[in-house]
């Protein structure tokens, strides 16, 4: 492990019952980098993060997060540790408020005064979500409801922001704006991300390196803009 690497995932397996899911998945995000995961529906990818912030049972192999081995500790303690997850799928309460959902998202700053500064931060870079605070999360359009996972993880101030599927189900125009924020994160608010993606092309171009994964293992991993040149992307297997 290079002092760049953030998290480290050796040799890991899981399983749902009996049946395996993920097998011998390797796999280093570096500091300051957008690190793309790239697989197919059912892949695992989602089964990958659950692994990293301990909703599953890693079985076998390690993860050591900014040098600490983090293989044993509870969801709770990683969370606190600095990892955090945006994804439709989990985390936005639709019946609350964009405000009362961030407030709630934010559940590691403790200090009200932070808490306020850090809500004037986000209302600054998501405007969107700055002119529906008053609004139920689950009458937001999906892109809304992506920025919104987004900025509730983001307000945490994460070391290591994991994204699942972001411009999932979203028009190309606001596909197209979720992956701009992406960089934007990555590059003026210096957040080091993992981005879980099948959309290959957007989420290669905003990405240093990338990993491809297929029923639950590793096919390959390389440089962003090798994996653009490569034969994945003639033969996408995604
Ligand atoms: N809790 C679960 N119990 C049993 N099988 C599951 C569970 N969650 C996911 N799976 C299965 O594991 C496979 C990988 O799922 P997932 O990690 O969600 O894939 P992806 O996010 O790449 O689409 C799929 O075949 C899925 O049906
Ligand atoms: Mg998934």
């Amino acid at each position: 492990m290079s002092d760049n690497t953030l998290i480290s995932i050796k040799n890991v397996h899981t399983h749902y019952g009996r049946i395996p899911m993920l097998i011998d998945v390797s796999l280093d995000v570096h500091k300051g980098h957008v690190c793309c995961v790239l697989g197919a529906n059912g892949a695992g990818k989602s089964t990958l993060v659950k692994t990293i912030l301990g909703m599953v049972n890693a079985d076998g192999g390690s993860i050591a997060f900014e040098g600490q081995d983090i293989t044993d500790w509870s969801t709770h303690k990683r969370i606190a540790a600095g990892i955090q997850v945006a994804s439709a799928s989990i985390g936005t309460f639709p019946k609350m408020t964009v405000e009362t959902n961030l407030r709630l998202g934010a559940y590691t700053v403790h200090e009200p005064k932070v808490l306020a500064e850090r809500l004037e931060e986000i209302y600054e870079s998501f405007p969107i979500l700055k002119s529906r605070l008053q609004q139920k999360a689950g009458t937001l359009s999906g892109g809304e409801r992506t920025m919104l996972s987004i900025a509730r993880a983001v307000i945490n101030k994460p070391h290591l922001l994991i994204m699942d599927e972001p411009s999932l189900g979203l028009a190309p125009i606001i596909v197209d704006e979720v992956f701009r924020v992406v960089k934007r994160l990555n590059q003026h608010d210096n957040i080091s991300i993992m981005l879980v993606e099948q959309n290959a092309n957007k989420a290669l171009s905003v990405s240093q390196f990338g990993y491809i994964i297929q029923k639950g293992q590793i096919l390959f991993a390389g440089e962003a803009e090798a994996i653009l040149k490569s034969e994945f992307m003639q033969n996408p297997i995604m």
